[in-house]
C-alpha cells in the first residue's frame, strides 16, 4: 500500500511523534508498504494528501491539531482512510475535561473534576471545597502529562492553575486519587479486544513526561501484578471508555486503583505514544504482537 505517515505536527508532543514515527516508518517499510513521511507542521507537505493519491494515512501525531480530531477531518474531507477515531471521537478523547462528562454519563467511575477557564477567577478556596486537597491541576488538552501538577495546598493550586492556564485556556482540577497506575490499550473497530493491563511503577511522584520517555524513567509490568478481577474489571473499563467517547481502531486508557481496589478513568488515548518507552507497544507484545504485526493491524482496522 502507499501509506503516508503523518507525524511531527505543532502540539507540545512533537518530539514524541517525531520518536513514535520512526518506529512506524521502519515497521511499515519492513510489512512492505511504500511508505511516505509527511510531517504536519510543513504546510506544502500537509499539501500532497490533496494532490497525490495515498491508500492510507498512519497517523502518528499526539495532541493538539494531530490527536485532536483536526487532521482526521481533513483526511474525511480528500478521501483518504486513516487510522484510529474520526473527528468526534478523537476530538472528545482530547478534552479532558469533556471526556469526563462522557464517562459518567456511561457510568463510568472518574474523579470528581471541574474546570477553570482563564477568565473565571474562581475562588481558590471554592475550588479545594469542590474537589480537596490534594489535586491535580492539568491543561484539559495536552497530553504527556505535560503542564500536569499534584498540588497540596491552596497556594500551590494558584500557581499550578496559572501555570497550566499558559498551555490550555481550559484547566481541568482533579480530586487526586493515591493508588496504582494502570494503563490499558484497547484495539478494534465493532468488536473490541483489550490488551494486557499495564501496570506502572514511575520513578517519580507520578507518571510525568522524564517517567514518560526518559530510559529508565519508570517501569512497566505486564501483565500488571492486581487480581483477575482488577484486571478484568480495568479492561471492561476501557472498553467501555473507548465506547463511550466513540473511539475506533484503537486507543489506550489511563486508570488508577485506589487502595480499596476501585477503578478511576483518568483519561482516554486515540492515539497513543508508539515511541521505545511507549506502552501500548509494550502490552501488544506481551499479547503476542510485534511492533510490525500492531502497524499492520492498525492499517487494516483502517481499511475495515
Ligand atoms: N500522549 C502520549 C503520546 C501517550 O498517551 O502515550
Ligand atoms: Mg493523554
Amino acid at each position: 500500500l502507499r501509506v503516508a505517515l503523518l507525524y511531527g505536527g505543532t502540539s507540545g508532543e512533537r518530539e514524541i511523534s517525531i520518536a513514535s514515527a520512526e518506529g512506524a516508518y521502519e515497521a511499515l517499510c519492513e510489512g512492505g508498504h511504500l511508505v511516505e513521511r509527511i510531517d504536519t507542521a510543513d504546510k506544502s507537505q500537509l499539501g500532497r494528501l490533496f494532490n497525490e493519491q495515498f491508500d492510507v494515512a498512519f497517523i502518528c501525531l499526539h495532541g493538539r491539531m494531530g490527536e485532536d480530531g483536526s487532521i482526521q477531518g481533513l483526511l474525511e474531507h480528500v478521501g483518504i482512510p486513516y487510522t484510529g477515531s474520526g473527528v468526534l471521537g478523537s476530538a472528545l478523547a482530547l478534552d479532558k475535561a469533556r471526556a469526563k462528562v462522557h464517562y459518567r454519563a456511561a457510568g463510568l467511575r472518574t474523579p470528581r473534576g471541574l474546570t477553570v477557564h482563564q477568565d473565571d477567577r474562581l475562588p481558590v478556596d471554592w475550588i479545594v471545597e469542590a474537589v480537596g486537597l490534594p489535586c491535580v491541576v492539568k491543561p484539559s488538552t495536552e497530553g504527556s502529562a505535560l503542564g500536569v501538577f499534584v498540588v497540596t495546598t491552596p497556594d500551590e493550586l494558584s500557581a499550578s492553575i496559572e501555570q497550566a492556564s499558559a498551555l490550555d485556556s481550559a484547566v481541568l482540577v482533579e480530586e487526586y486519587i493515591a493508588g496504582v497506575e494502570l494503563t490499558v490499550a484497547v484495539l478494534g473497530n465493532r468488536e473490541l479486544e483489550a490488551l494486557p493491563v499495564i501496570q506502572i511503577v514511575p520513578a517519580h511522584e507520578f507518571y510525568d513526561f522524564e517517567s514518560k520517555y526518559a530510559e529508565g524513567g519508570s517501569r512497566h509490568i505486564c501483565p500488571a501484578e492486581i487480581s483477575e478481577e482488577a484486571t478484568a474489571e480495568a479492561q471492561r473499563l476501557a472498553m467501555e471508555a473507548h465506547v463511550a467517547l466513540g473511539c475506533r481502531g484503537m486507543s489506550r486508557s489511563d486508570i488508577i486503583m485506589n487502595a480499596r481496589g476501585e477503578l478511576y478513568l483518568l483519561e482516554t488515548n486515540t492515539i497513543p505514544g508508539m515511541t521505545k518507552t511507549s506502552l501500548l507497544p509494550d502490552a501488544a507484545r506481551v499479547a503476542g504482537m510485534s511492533f510490525p504485526q500492531l502497524c499492520e493491524r492498525l492499517v487494516n482496522l483502517a481499511l475495515e
